[in-house]
């Protein structure tokens, strides 16, 4: 999700583990952090809550519910702007990412700000955190779509979740899958098979060494996904593109996003499964 910064990199189509995903997206974002807060930093805002490029705002959304004296975890925080927006709103946000460098820009505007937003390095597939220990995680484009085992990410939400708990969380809408990563007219011819989870893959030109990648999940995928580990889903929200909105944000546009949705937003409950007897 960006523009990514310079590089000579080849895409490719290929398998791709969860160690070698997260070898590659952490150095990758620790690289494109500056660009990517000097780029969208102030659409952000350092306290704002977007979910996606379209534009739509947590406190339009409304999927976290209140968020007033609980305890919630964003997932793949970056520089915590959302989280920032929450300790707006009375709750107790932490930070998870991947990238030293995105949570050194959440320090710096911890510090800007006065609003600091606690935040460690960790990966979704492990979080660094007891059970039972939020009541609201959620996940704005952050890690959903970086892992490669996301039945992992699903299952150590659920597991730091308290009973009761509500998972919310972003990702590119999964009909994009088939278009080429064009906001031009270019981006709207379908080019490749919505069920080809086949993962997107750049490599190195000098080295051929994985540099990024993306995992792709059908719509059908994350239902099964979050129906298997215990979440009652309640909303899917799938963002129009507001009249008026010109910004280009990588791949979103106005030409694709009057046509094509571009984000998908899940809202879901988690009930812990009664034990057998
Ligand atoms: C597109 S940014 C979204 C961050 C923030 N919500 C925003 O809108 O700027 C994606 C973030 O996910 C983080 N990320 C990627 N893979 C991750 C993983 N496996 N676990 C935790 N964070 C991850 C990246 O480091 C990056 O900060």
């Amino acid at each position: 999700m960006g523009t990514p910064y310079d590089r000579p990199v080849r895409v490719e189509r290929r398998a791709v583990g969860e160690r070698e995903s997260r070898a590659a997206n952490g150095p990758d974002w620790d690289r494109y952090a500056d660009e990517y807060q000097a780029t969208h930093g102030s659409y952000l805002g350092d306290a704002g809550f977007l979910w996606g490029p379209e534009g739509l705002t947590e406190d339009e959304a409304g999927i976290l519910g209140n968020v007033n004296g609980k305890d919630v975890l964003e997932v793949g925080s970056g520089a915590g702007q959302c989280s920032r927006w929450v300790r707006n709103h009375g709750g107790r946000g932490i930070g998870v990412d991947l990238s030293m460098r995105q949570l050194q820009h959440s320090r710096r505007i911890d510090d800007e700000t006065g609003i600091a937003v606690p935040s460690v390095l960790g990966t979704a597939t492990a979080l660094p955190f007891a059970a039972d220990t939020f009541d609201v995680v959620f996940c704005s484009f952050g890690a959903l779509q970086f892992v490669a085992d996301i039945g992992d990410a699903v299952a150590e939400t659920a597991r730091v979740l308290r009973p009761g708990g509500r998972f919310a969380f972003s990702v590119t809408h999964p009909t994009r899958w088939m278009f080429p990563d064009d906001p031009g007219p270019d981006g709207l011819t379908a080019s490749q098979s919505y069920w080809d989870r086949t993962p997107y893959v750049e490599v190195e030109d000098r080295t051929g060494a994985v540099a990024y990648v993306e995992h792709h999940r059908t719509l059908g995928d994350w239902v099964a996904l979050l129906a298997g580990h215990g979440f009652r889903i309640t909303d899917l929200l799938e963002p129009e593109w507001p009249e008026g909105h010109d910004r280009v944000w990588g791949g979103w546009s106005q030409t694709r996003g009057r046509l094509t949705p571009g984000t998908a937003l899940f809202g879901a409950d988690w009930q812990p499964r009664p034990q057998p007897r």
